[in-house]
């Protein structure tokens, strides 16, 4: 029960471990992991089971136009902006049991427990599972929360394809048609402010020794597609110097491209992490290449001038096949609110779990809510750094202790307590 130290209800650790299992059976890799990519069979199973708690406790669920799953639970002044917290439910094709898992049931087990605890906050605080944050079935990455913030097109991401050619517009539909008696809302849903937990994916908690890092900010990302032309023939029969062949050309201008953005500090981000080779027959010479590239960089002038170099060099012919590029996200780096920041250090300081500043190397939905709400993110250890990785793994205790410290968070914004 809360009392003057701790005003704030504790958060049910086993229960938080039991949901956690629960959602990595939806999807389960047979590896550890987790294949739950946006607006899948298996994303739609996680939002029904997550809808199914939510109804038993009778909170308020809706869905917006881009698939941005909304839960609320109503405060004692309904009409004043909601506290936001939540992440996301889809995955990487082989990813791990936590990344944007851990923030929506950290963030409903706060709802539950205060239930639990007979309590009710100030503010409604609503539970938001944002579409899409992954970005690995259909492009850009974060696509429900920049929709909602007015940055993405609404019409843009409806028509963005998956590989098979199935449509964000056709995937939805199948997805609403599978959740019956939900609410909508139109797009652009805010509140008094947004709060995100969510794994660090990266070594430098364990390595300092801390359960919780204060997110002062997530650096700039461009997230760029690069087209090459050649001409498909036989294997056995074209002489080299009758080829147009495309892989050549995209081998030719990536390594151009890493010599030309080769950073000495090791600060810049460069992954190609898709490479489509056409028609992929072995005996037919490749006619044309589609390959990602994911950049990031905390200094919005550097990542600019790097996404130029690429747009310079991904243009014109390169080993006479043709080449051109496109942007399909660019993201400045994003400085969080401090009175939110001050908030999260407060719960950490008040639970005595040892924290410290930290800035994202991955991109996050709290990226596209800040641009809407005072918005701050804290993040917990995850093993070895280990992510988008099916071996991704998380100590039991560090997520009850990062839960409880979004809880006591969100509960101080949303008025509870003395
Ligand atoms: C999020 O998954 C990212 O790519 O940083
Ligand atoms: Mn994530
Ligand atoms: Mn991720």
């Amino acid at each position: 029960m809360p009392d003057a130290a701790h005003p704030y209800p504790s958060i049910n650790g086993s229960r938080l471990i039991g949901r956690h299992r629960s959602m990595a059976a939806i999807g389960a890799t047979g590896r550890g992991g987790v294949n739950r990519q946006a607006l899948s069979h298996e994303d739609t199973q996680a939002r029904q089971l997550l809808l199914s708690w939510s109804s038993a406790r009778g909170y308020l669920a809706e869905i917006d136009p881009i698939g941005n799953l909304f839960i609320r639970r109503i405060g004692k002044q309904a009409d004043l902006p909601p506290v936001m917290t939540g992440s996301h439910l889809d995955t990487q094709p082989t990813g791990g049991n936590y990344d944007g898992v851990f923030g929506v049931l950290a963030g409903f087990e706060l709802l539950e427990s205060l239930d639990d605890a007979s309590m009710n906050a100030n503010r409604s605080i609503e539970l938001v599972v944002w579409m899409n944050e992954e970005g690995s079935r259909f492009a850009p990455t974060t696509m429900g929360s920049a929709v909602s913030a007015g940055c993405l097109a609404l019409d843009v991401a409806l028509n963005a394809v998956d590989t098979a050619g199935v449509s964000v517009r056709q995937a939805l539909d199948e997805h609403l048609a599978a959740l019956p008696g939900l609410g909508h809302r139109p797009l652009g849903s805010t509140g008094h402010s947004f709060v995100e937990a969510h794994i660090e994916q990266g070594p430098i908690l364990e390595v300092e020794r801390k359960k919780i890092g204060i997110v002062s900010g997530i650096q700039g990302m461009c997230s760029l597609e690069v087209e090459v032309n050649g001409f498909e023939a036989h294997a056995g029969t074209t002489p080299s110097r009758n080829r147009r062949d495309a892989v050549v050309a995209a081998m030719t201008l990536l390594e151009r491209l890493r010599a030309k953005l080769h950073d000495p500090t090791d600060v810049l981000r460069f992954t190609v992490g898709r490479f489509e080779v056409s028609p992929g027959s072995p005996n037919t010479v490749p006619g044309r290449v589609v390959f990602t590239i994911d950049l990031r960089h905390p200094d919005v002038e550097y990542m600019l001038r790097c996404s130029e170099t690429i747009r310079a060099l991904s243009s014109g012919t390169v080993e006479a096949c043709s080449v051109n590029s496109r942007l399909h996200l660019q993201s400045d780096p994003v400085q969080f609110a401090p009175s939110i920041t001050a908030e999260i250090r407060s719960a950490a300081v008040r639970r005595n779990a040892p924290h410290m500043n930290i800035i994202s190397g991955a991109t996050h939905d709290s990226r596209y809510a800040a641009r809407k709400m005072p918005t701050g993110m804290l993040f917990i250890p995850c093993e070895k750094g280990i992510s988008h990785n099916e071996a991704e793994s998380v100590h039991a205790d560090d997520l009850i202790v990062g839960a409880q410290v979004l809880s006591d968070t969100v509960l101080s914004m949303a008025g509870v307590g003395p």
